[in-house]
């Protein structure tokens, strides 16, 4: 009897315990916990985990498996130096090209760094063996040369749903006719107008240059300085084995996906936990609800601009609900019904049943947050994809939106468009339904994206999964040189086709011309 037991068991954990390395050198707060949360899961599921970021945990981990991190020192220093050039609540007054050109730049630079941290390249040359690697998306393609170095598969995760920049890794289709790009504004259930698809189409054509020709060839570069038998970016390009998506169709349109890209989106969400004593009587005795606002961890509260804060604290001080705030620092006259604290555990607040609004600058945590626990939102949103999850918010009916940069930002405005969320409740109907859609799925979106990374390393790769069209040129793939060969074949065939005609008519001309004459004699 014991010895079946204890066969078992070793059954289970020699079957399942992979070695999996995680990169992940973002300085931004959002990003790590997605990263952060993918790399736990595993370590829960029984794995050996090794954690490359900026960071380190406060304390060990209780995990089933082993969690190493692997805190690369001064990485934040460094790229905060590189960042003081950017003020994120400025960030969209600059035109669309010029703010590419600068987040690619700085996306190199901390490329780069990581590349040539000396933790890195112990790492790059140690005999280190891994079943796979895993890394975010984030405009630093020469990190995934690491797959090659440790010769094993590649999975990424993308914090965005399908989009122009991931679609071509794993040759997903980019429906240009329909799907709009992540960059621009409308009704995602309303059909594109003709102009609207042409802009669309000039979207997905710079992305393609940018991507392909401009951002790849600069991060070969960064391979060949870093490694001594570089590979070809283009093969590390088009080799990635799974590509995980934080996007669900409770939160976006639906999108065709290929086999090799599966949905987690809401993943990093626990299950709500106890509140901070203090939180939890301020929420328990809201009897009139509570507001809760934060701008999320990388825009801080404390850095709008004075005219904003004042607009703030009028509207929110003059109402009966209690207001949570998120800010970072002291806040003189501050009205009594609100609450400031530096950090909130979010989740927690939007789980409890008094909370009946959120205050939020629209980044994709907070939007898939409050879907998973229902509540309504005012979206601010100030740059990035904040504006496009805004105004898709407001389609889908559980949001009202008040652009940071409008001309429109009063206090009446900011009043009008809090009382019309609290008080009619079409806002929480439809947040609800959302919610129930979320959570209706066959495996929670974690174990999901533990099933599939194990997946990965169990089908040494999974190649079975890739799509043939991923990596042929793009005229072959939209069948524009099939379009060229119909259109001349058919020129070709009008071309004989009026030649004849016309050597019939002459003919015909000339008997007709010629009878005439004989008559005539
Ligand atoms: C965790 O680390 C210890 C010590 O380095 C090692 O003996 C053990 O095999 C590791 N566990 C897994 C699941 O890899
Ligand atoms: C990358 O970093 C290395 C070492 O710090 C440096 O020599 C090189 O010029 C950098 N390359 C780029 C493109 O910044
Ligand atoms: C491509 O992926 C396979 C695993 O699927 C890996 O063994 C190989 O080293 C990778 N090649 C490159 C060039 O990244």
């Amino acid at each position: 009897m014991w010895k079946t037991v204890l066969v078992i068991l070793c059954v289970c954990y020699s079957v399942q315990s992979a070695r999996y390395l995680g990169l992940f050198p973002t300085s931004s707060g959002s990003h790590y916990i997605l990263d952060f949360k993918l790399m736990k899961a595993l370590a829960d599921a029984g794995h050996d985990v090794t954690f490359v970021s900026p960071t380190k945990q406060k304390e060990p981990l209780k995990t089933k498996g082993n969690f190493t991190d692997l805190e690369l020192e001064g990485f934040t220093e460094k790229i905060e130096k590189a960042m003081v050039e950017f003020n994120l609540f400025d960030m969209n007054k600059q035109s669309f090209l010029k703010m590419m050109s600068s987040m690619m730049s700085l996306f190199l630079k901390s490329t780069n760094e990581t590349l040539h941290h000396p933790k890195i390249t112990q790492l790059l040359n140690s005999n280190e063996k891994y079943d796979a690697v895993i890394m975010e998306h984030f405009q630093n393609d020469a990190l995934r040369v690491f797959s090659a170095v440790f010769n094993c598969p590649l999975i990424i995760l993308s914090s965005l749903g399908p989009n122009s920049w991931i679609n071509p890794t794993v040759g997903n289709p980019n429906e240009i006719s329909y799907v709009r790009h992540f960059h621009a504004a409308g009704d995602p259930r309303e059909p594109m107008t003709l102009w609207e698809r042409t802009k669309n189409l000039f979207f997905h054509i710079i992305d393609h240059f940018l991507v392909l020709h401009y951002s790849l060839p600069q991060h070969q570069q960064l391979v060949n300085s870093a490694i001594k038998n570089p590979p070809n970016i283009y093969d590390l390009y088009f080799n990635a084995s799974l590509v995980l998506l934080n996007s669900h169709t409770s939160i976006y349109a639906p999108q065709p996906l290929v086999p090799s890209m599966v949905e987690i989106g809401g993943y990093h969400i626990d299950p709500p936990k106890k509140l901070p004593k203090d939180l939890q009587d301020f929420l328990d005795s809201a009897k009139d609800g509570v507001v809760y606002f934060s701008m999320g961890s990388n825009l801080k509260s404390k850095d709008m601009a004075e005219d904003k804060k004042k607009i703030f604290l009028n509207v929110l001080g003059s109402l009966k609900q209690k207001v949570i705030w998120k800010f970072e620092e002291d806040l003189p006259g501050k009205p009594s019904n609100i609450l400031i604290k530096k950090w909130l555990p979010q989740q927690d607040i939007l789980a409890h049943p008094n909370v009946r609004l959120f205050i939020t600058h629209g980044g994709l945590l907070s939007t898939t947050e409050t879907i998973y626990h229902g509540v309504p939102i005012l979206a601010i949103p100030v740059f990035g994809d904040q504006p496009a999850n805004a105004e898709r918010a407001e389609y889908a009916g559980y949001a009202l939106k008040l652009d940071y940069h409008g001309n429109d930002f009063t206090e009446e405005r900011l009043s009008y468009l809090i009382n019309e969320l609290l008080n009619n409740p079409k806002y929480r109907e439809n947040v609800q339904r959302r919610s129930k859609l979320f959570h209706d799925r066959p495996m929670t979106p974690k174990d999901t994206a533990v099933y599939w990374m194990e997946y990965v390393v169990r089908n040494n790769g999974a190649r079975h999964l890739r799509v043939g069209g991923i990596n042929i040129p793009w005229y072959q793939y939209y069948l524009v040189d099939v379009m060229l060969l119909v259109t001349v074949m058919l020129s070709l065939i009008l071309y004989v086709v009026i030649i004849v005609v016309s050597r019939i008519c002459r003919k015909l001309r000339g008997k007709v011309h010629h009878a005439k004459k004989l008559k005539k004699h």
